[in-house]
């Protein structure tokens, strides 16, 4: 088979390209590794940023996110007993939507008419750096392409082929995870609260009215089976303010994970005629829901040059890896600082605690500090 880009990877980023190439008449095929049904089952982020909104607009993929998110003008800091509230729309005239990334990739794939191969075996991309790029999988799978797309995260097979002298990777790991638990409960709070605490931090989130998302800062060598239900709420409790921990209704999980902490950055995002998106070039910390945002500028930039591309200029291709980076170097500053704000890091003793609590009193007194904070969270400009 031959189309013009092949797509490695079905989740939010390579379903989003393929959307917007499509709309502009230019034929994709995707080949994601995993079922359709895993895809869809796995737990992710739930904040987008209106620029991410604006794009699933433009693919015509909103429809329902316009029915069912819930759009949220603020949140809430919680320190030290205290709660201050970011008023995000007040900050910067923006506001974030709460929609989960198993819906954002539902509709996605609901719309998709164009080529999907689900549960593809030994996906190998070849011959991007010259000539004529190819993606092989299964015994004898074969599709011709004029570029591949690696959007296949950051496990993904396009990275790990690009050859070692020609890819710079910047990482830095974190000391903990985050225990993330579903439940069909009513948020504890109509707007998400980020918690600093002794014990560490907490994240209240929520997918509706009816369904929470809640996450606590754990040891890393820490087993999901050693958290049983009981155990997570009253650990949420405990790190929650009063009246927050007043408020919560609990209920058994429906899904229950530990992710770990990254940040992580490949440079350049472009070798050849192989480009890659999303979490298949940088992670970040999950600490102000920058991933799934990210790979939505990416996208934006990479389906801008490959539109401009079939239309005879070649330029805006040249520039997509320089120009995607700055910004995700821009989210990965703002998802490491947010991090360091927040968790509990024992090896940087009372002194670095002092830190943490001086300066988020700074930015409770300081317009100019919660401006800084909401811009970055509702999304830098594309
Ligand atoms: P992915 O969603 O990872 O999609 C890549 C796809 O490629 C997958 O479907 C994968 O199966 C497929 N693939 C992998 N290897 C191959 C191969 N060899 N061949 C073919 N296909 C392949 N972000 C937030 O903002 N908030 C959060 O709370 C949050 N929680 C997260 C929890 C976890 C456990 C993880 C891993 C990420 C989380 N993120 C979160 C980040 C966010 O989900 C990602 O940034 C987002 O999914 C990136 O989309 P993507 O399409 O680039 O990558
Ligand atoms: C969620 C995840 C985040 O990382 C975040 O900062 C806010 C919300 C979530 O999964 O709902």
């Amino acid at each position: 088979m031959r189309v013009q880009v092949a797509i490695v990877g079905s989740g939010p980023a390579g379903l989003l390209l393929g959307q917007l190439l499509e709309q502009a008449g230019i034929r994709t095929a995707i080949v994601e590794s995993r079922s359709r049904e895993y895809v869809l089952g796995r737990i992710r982020a739930g904040v987008l940023e209106s620029g991410t909104v604006a794009l699933l607009e433009r693919a015509g993929v909103a429809d329902r996110l316009h029915e069912e998110s819930l759009v949220h003008e603020g949140f809430d800091l919680a320190f030290s007993g205290r709660r201050v509230r970011i008023d995000l729309q007040a900050l910067t005239g923006r506001s974030v939507s709460v929609y989960g990334q198993t819906e954002v990739t539902k509709d996605l794939m609901d719309a998709r008419k164009a080529p999907g191969f689900y549960e593809a075996r030994d996906v190998a991309v070849h011959s991007f750096e010259s000539g004529t790029p190819y993606v092989t999988f299964n015994e004898n799978q074969k599709i011709d392409c004029d570029f591949i797309a690696g959007c296949d995260g950051f496990h993904g097979v396009c990275r790990a082929s690009v050859p070692a002298e020609k890819i710079t990777l910047f990482e830095k790991t974190y000391p903990f995870g985050w225990l993330g638990i579903l439940s069909d409960t009513p948020p504890v709070s109509e707007e998400l609260i980020y918690v600093s605490h002794e014990r560490g931090f907490a994240l209240c989130s929520q997918r509706s009215r009816t369904r929470s998302r809640y996450y606590l800062q754990c040891p890393l060598s820490e087993q999901v089976d050693e958290w049983p239900d009981e155990r997570f709420w009253a650990e949420l409790r405990r790190r929650l303010p009063a009246d927050a921990a007043q408020n919560l209704v609990t209920g058994p999980s429906i899904e229950k994970s530990i992710a770990p902490l990254r940040s992580f950055v490949a440079e350049p995002l472009a070798f050849g005629r192989l480009f890659l998106a999303g979490d298949a070039g940088h992670i970040v910390p999950p600490t102000g829901a920058k991933g799934l945002n990210l790979a939505a500028s990416d996208v934006y930039y990479l389906s801008e040059a490959l539109i401009a591309f079939y239309k005879g200029n070649e330029s805006q291709l040249k520039a997509y890896s320089a120009k995607a980076l700055a910004r995700v170097w821009k989210a990965e500053r703002f998802s490491w600082w947010m991090t360091k704000l927040l968790h509990g890091f024992p090896e940087e003793g009372s002194f670095g605690r002092h830190m943490q609590l001086a300066e988020l009193e700074y930015i409770a007194g300081s317009r100019a500090a919660q401006t800084a904070l909401a811009e970055n969270y509702v999304g830098l400009p594309y």
